[in-house]
């Protein structure tokens, strides 16, 4: 398959219309996008990214109506999340409608909605007239795309086509945040921050999974964000060994910085999460073996952050 570059929405929405799939920015990161309502989109998507099938899909509306058509009851702490914070990075679940295929959602009968804050973004799925579902535009399991050159890498010859934009915004995926029950529940960090979720309700709490119980939200078991390399988190870039084959990446200044084989320094939090999905994508084409990852703060961003620093250790 040939994989359209275009900087025209017009011709993503073409591509969208005719039950193909098109990868497009948003200020979290790169989508892969498909008609919610295709099911050979859909299909298409699980294939192209060689993702597991019990990982649902964010649907990505361009209005209130969307979120409306998508799902069957929408509660009061969603419906208080939505007037605070769309558009924004925040995905909110909910019962889904009878119309969402359970494709999208990998059988489950919630479905994680969002609106964008992101105009090319926005402007697509309006001039689509049908909501996008679209997981991040990587391969599954690698560091998500946060410019269009990384979708090419991972998706070129798989995916129909990619709308070309500016790197994006944010660096990390949405907050995911389940509003089925009476209490709001933190699924995935991002963006939107606890305390931002608390300052419009404060009972809202970070889920847990219980031994043995299924993870509510399916993605979070799969192996995440991860470069080639190691990841080895450190408290201090003293407790990173310099090398031609390792990487520092953080945000307090190493003494010999010239003896990483790549190294970046950031001003606070924010500047280090809106980087270091690029970063571990230039550490592994330069066969970096290790990529030292300095830890921070887990609050606000700081909370997104390190949940990723974790996950991309992990596996
Ligand atoms: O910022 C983002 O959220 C990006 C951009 C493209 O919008 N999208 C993204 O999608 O990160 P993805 O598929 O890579 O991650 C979606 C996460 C997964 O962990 C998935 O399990 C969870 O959201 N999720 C989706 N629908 C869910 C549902 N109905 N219930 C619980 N978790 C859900
Ligand atoms: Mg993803």
């Amino acid at each position: 398959m040939r994989t359209k570059l275009t900087e025209k929405i017009s011709e993503a929405v073409e591509i969208l219309k005719l039950s193909g799939i098109v990868a497009f920015p948003t200020e979290t990161v790169f989508g892969l996008g498909a008609n919610v309502f295709d099911k050979k989109a859909i299909k298409k998507i699980f294939i192209a990214k060689n993702r597991p099938g019990d990982n649902p899909l964010i649907a990505h509306v361009g209005s209130i109506d969307d979120v409306e058509k998508l799902t069957s009851n929408i509660t009061d702490s969603a419906r208080k999340f939505i007037d605070a914070f769309f558009p924004a990075p925040l995905t909110i679940v909910l019962q889904k409608s009878t119309e969402v295929p359970l494709l999208a959602t990998a059988g489950l009968q919630t479905i994680g909605v969002r609106m964008p804050k992101h105009e090319l973004a926005l402007e697509l799925i309006r001039e689509c007239g049908f909501p996008l579902v679209a997981p991040s535009a990587n391969l599954s399991g690698k560091p998500s795309p946060t410019t269009w050159e990384a979708v090419f890498e991972d998706l070129d010859g798989k995916i129909e086509g990619i709308l070309k934009g500016e790197p994006t915004e944010i660096g990390l995926e949405s907050t995911v945040v389940d509003c089925t029950g009476e209490i709001p529940m933190i699924l995935r960090f991002g963006a939107i921050t606890l305390e931002q979720l608390q300052a419009i309700i404060p009972e809202t709490i970070i889920y847990q999974a219980k031994p043995n119980e299924i993870a509510k939200s399916p993605g979070i078991k799969h192996r995440h964000y991860a470069p080639n390399a190691r990841i080895v988190l450190v408290d201090q870039p003293g407790n990173a060994n310099p090398s031609k084959y390792t990487a520092y990446v953080g945000i307090n200044q190493s003494e010999q910085p010239e003896k990483f084989g790549l190294f970046e320094i950031f001003e606070n939090e924010n500047a280090y999460a809106h980087s270091v999905f690029r970063f571990f994508r230039e550490a592994d084409a330069k066969n970096i073996k290790t990529i030292f990852c300095q830890k921070v703060k887990e609050e606000g961003i700081g909370l997104a952050l390190m949940d990723r620093l974790k996950r991309a250790s992990q596996s």
